[in-house]
């Protein structure tokens, strides 16, 4: 096992001790991106003459300029020092120098991903870190696809659009089928999950023509331009998406932004230790069958927003596998993944300190049908850079939209016609692909910064564990710790007090930023009687329960080096 100094070099650190290099660096992609313009077209000459620079009005333009600058900096001495092992707050901390490095180059050149027209390079660096990602989640690296995106919100709604995309697909062809008599009014809901393959043959079979299948799609008429009820002959209440009750809020807001509406978007059950319930998604997929409502995707979150937990991602799976042999039916699996996404660099880790249940859970993820990814977060990359990913060429394809001024795209590579963004940075796929060559994404490389964090965890709650009245919320599968604040046969509500106080105390101290969490009883129901149970504190059954949230992702948390033990630290200002 190489040592961990290597690691060091990877961040600017919290008192800046990598400045010198990193400094070098950027003097470097500086003077590169000065060269690189002279040398393009010296013969056009000069637009700017030293003349020019030494005259007053440009002299004072400069100056407006420089004290604008210095305004900026002064106003960005407020911002909250995320950089710092004290910050544990959300889900952000350090950024990682090859992120920057090649975030600043890329800044200079300024590629717009829209369009290969406007990012010869951008686009080729792209797709090499998209290929990137695919290795590590177990995708084929040369049939998967994808693309980056501005955050993990966006990177779901890319998902819930192909899902659409393709529900619409089967639902115009069922309801093509139906109309023409070719196929009964029973099969509506199977019709609607057949798989791409039986669709096709079924279009070939019954000679359907695009032009009739259009007549039938929702994504194209609108909901209301198809007579769904009087096809099916009963009432046809939409498509649905199973969502756990631990998601993430982007879920409800994409059933609405698509239309949808927020009843569409099913919650499914979560277990005592608040983990997708998978008895519960098959109850729901039988609900759905029975009530005629297509189920437009099945979701499942590794990396909770609350507390970092892993869903039984290899049970969903197989849950939709038996499902596909048993009954035909089709049904597309989404990992959100936005958190969690790069601990996958530890699956096939040995000597990792997270669980073999865990482990097991992202070696699934080479089976499911797309993933969300998140760089900014446990990439250590600038924002905004989310990313989406599908296995195959085939989950990537969208509708086919016009634009007269750019260049024909395919529906399968990344580019204006396949991506809900338009104009789009190639920053933060340079960030992701030079970390990549700098720090492979398995457990050799990035995956031994987040073994540190994992140790992180661990060591906090040790310490926490000695404090008295802190109780840790468990399970903990990955960096994240959350606790109470509460004395043995203190009523919920007093606890949810109590820990409110402390909350609020701890955030007008200058020394710890951490965040607060609010477990939902609608969602957490068994998960806060069984905490509540260990805690022996009083459960009235109805109160949602209020946590204090460490994210443990600062690389430098666990340092040996500096003069604080951050742990002990903590643990000391809660005392
Ligand atoms: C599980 C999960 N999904 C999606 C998101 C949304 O990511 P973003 O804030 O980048 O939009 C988050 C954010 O914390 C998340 O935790």
């Amino acid at each position: 096992m190489p040592s961990d100094i290597a690691l060091k070099s990877i961040f600017l650190g919290p008192q800046s001790e990598n400045a010198d290099w990193f400094e070098r660096k950027v003097e470097e992609v500086l003077s590169h991106t000065f060269k690189w313009r002279q040398s393009r077209f010296p013969q056009d000459g000069r637009a700017i003459s030293l003349q020019d620079t030494q005259q007053a009005e440009f002299i004072a333009l400069q100056k407006k300029m420089s004290s604008a600058l210095q305004e900026l900096l002064h106003s960005l001495e407020g911002e909250t020092p995320k950089f710092t092992p004290r910050y544990i707050g959300h889900m952000v901390s350090e950024i990682s120098l090859p992120s920057l490095l090649a975030e600043f180059a890329l800044l200079l050149h300024n590629p717009n991903n829209a369009s290969k027209e406007a990012a010869k390079v951008g686009l080729v660096i792209e797709r090499q870190a998209i290929e990137d990602l695919a290795k590590m989640i177990g995708f084929n690296p040369n049939l998967a696809r994808g693309h980056f995106t501005s955050c993990g919100t966006v990177a779901n709604f890319e998902a819930l659009w192909r899902c659409l995309y393709w529900f619409d697909r089967k639902l115009s062809l069922a309801l093509c089928l139906i109309d023409k008599n070719k196929k009964p009014k029973e099969d509506f809901f199977n019709l609607c999950h057949v798989s791409r393959e039986k669709w096709l043959e079924l279009s070939v079979q019954f000679s359907v023509q695009e032009v009739e299948l259009n007549r039938f799609s929702i994504l194209l008429q609108g909901p209301w331009g198809v007579p769904i009820r009087e096809i099916i002959g009963t009432p046809f209440r939409g498509p649905i998406l199973l969502v756990p009750g631990n998601r993430h809020y982007s879920w409800p807001k994409a059933a609405a932004v698509f239309g949808l509406g927020n009843a569409s978007a099913w919650t499914v059950s979560l277990d005592k230790d608040g983990r997708l319930d998978v008895n519960d998604l098959k109850q729901k997929i039988e609900q759905a069958r029975k009530e005629q409502r297509p189920i437009l995707s099945v979701t499942s979150v590794a990396g909770t927003t609350e507390l970092g937990e892993v869903d039984p991602i290899g049970e969903v799976q197989a849950v939709l596998e038996q499902h596909k042999n048993g009954q035909g039916l089709h049904l597309w699996h989404h990992v959100d993944a936005a958190y969690g996404g790069f601990f996958s660099c530890l699956k096939k880790s040995e000597t990792s300190l997270l669980s073999q249940k865990i482990l097991s859970a992202f070696e699934a993820f080479a089976k499911v049908d797309s993933i969300t990814i998140d760089p900014h977060k446990l990439g250590y990359v600038p924002y905004a850079c989310g990313a989406f990913l599908v296995k195959d060429e085939i989950h990537y394809q969208t509708y086919q939209v016009r634009a007269p001024y750019l260049q024909k795209e395919t529906a399968v590579q990344a580019g204006w016609a396949t991506t809900l963004e338009g104009s789009r940075s190639a920053a933060g796929a340079a960030a992701v692909w030079l970390t990549a060559k700098t720090l492979p994404f398995d457990s050799a490389g990035l995956g031994r910064i987040l073994e540190k964090t994992i140790e992180a965890k661990h060591v906090f709650a040790s310490e926490l564990a000695q404090v008295q009245n802190i109780n840790l919320v468990s399970p903990s599968d990955t960096n994240v710790l959350c606790f109470s604040f509460a004395s043995k046969s203190d009523d919920i509500k007093v606890a949810n007090n109590k820990t409110m106080n402390l909350f609020e105390k701890i955030e007008r101290e200058p020394n710890f930023s951490v965040s607060r969490t609010t477990l939902l009883r609608s969602s957490y129901a068994k998960m806060i009687s069984r905490l509540c149970g260990e805690w022996q504190v009083v459960d009235d059954g109805i109160s949602d329960l209020v946590v204090i949230r460490l994210v443990l992702m600062n690389p430098f948390i666990v340092s040996k080096e500096m003069q604080i033990d951050f742990a002990k630290s903590f643990a000391q200002e809660l005392k």
